[in-house]
């Protein structure tokens, strides 16, 4: 007989949108498990808030989701990783996974040529991230690349048209391509926007993000500590139909909670 524990759904959050862009991925690695995800949206943005408004915002999150009920935590923010995940950790019982910018993946590649990492300015000047850029300062040219106000384009404009580009262009303008062998996204919003990036820098540039990885993280996880959701045995059909709860914070709760679901659609996953 399975654990009730691992009936339980798994959360997920972020500021806003930019964690569907994992809960995609952790649809597709899991798809047997339920989701609950939270969009704070009445906070968002949060990378360029002061670093005790953001953990305190976030801890405030886990602790919602760990009252509803959760066997898992998946930050899907890399700016509420970056400030707040110690503290979470230090709360809950149940595994809570985080996401950094995958500057691992990017040095491993052996690539010459800069890597530029693209996050909140939030992100950008944190302990963790410093750290993490200091590991690998002598296996690469590491250029952070703060994109304060790209969140709230993102999350303001439906369709990422005229705005997403001059903000790119603008962006880009001053930093020197030749040369630049990686793109690292930071943040998961930017995910979003990856074929205007694409588009924007060079389509020759590798862009690389860690929702793969850190689906697959969940995976092992999960697996290690038998919290996986072993009842359904059938085979998932395509396209995929997710088990998904959305709660948003601030206004606008429905037409968000559309916006969420439209975009796990353009990515193959219908919501029940
Ligand atoms: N998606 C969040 C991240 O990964 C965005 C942070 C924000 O709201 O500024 O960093």
């Amino acid at each position: 007989m399975q654990k009730q524990e691992t009936k339980l759904p798994i959360g997920v959050f972020d500021s806003g949108i930019g964690g569907i862009s994992v809960l995609a991925e952790l649809i597709k690695t899991l798809p047997y498990e339920e989701f609950v995800y939270y969009a704070d949206a009445l906070h968002a943005p949060y990378g360029n808030k002061p670093e005790d408004v953001v953990r305190s915002l976030s801890v405030n999150v886990a602790e919602f989701l760990a009252l509803i009920g959760i066997k898992s935590l998946v930050v899907a923010c890399n700016t509420a990783t970056s400030v707040a995940i110690n503290e979470i950790r230090k709360k809950y019982h149940f595994p809570v996974i985080g996401m950094e910018p995958a500057l691992k993946p990017a040095v491993e590649l052996g690539l010459t040529g800069k890597i530029l990492v693209m996050a909140t300015p939030l992100t950008l000047k944190s302990k963790k991230f410093t750290e993490l850029a200091y590991h690998y300062r002598h296996r690469a040219e590491i250029v952070p690349v703060p994109c304060d106000g790209l969140v709230e384009i993102i999350e303001r404009n439906h369709s990422w048209g005229q705005k997403v580009k001059e903000y790119l262009s603008h962006l880009f303008s001053p930093i020197n391509k030749v040369g630049i062998s990686a793109i690292v996204l930071g943040c998961t919003h930017y995910v979003l926007i990856k074929q205007e990036i694409l588009h924007a820098i060079g389509d020759n540039i590798t862009i690389i993000d860690g929702n793969c990885g850190t689906a697959r993280h969940l995976r092992s996880v999960l697996q290690n500590k038998c919290l996986l959701n072993s009842a359904i045995a059938e085979k998932p059909h395509i396209p995929l139909k997710a088990q998904v709860r959305f709660y948003v914070s601030g206004a606008e709760r429905e037409k968000r909670t559309t916006q969420c679901k439209q975009l796990l659609q353009h990515e193959g996953i219908l919501c029940e």
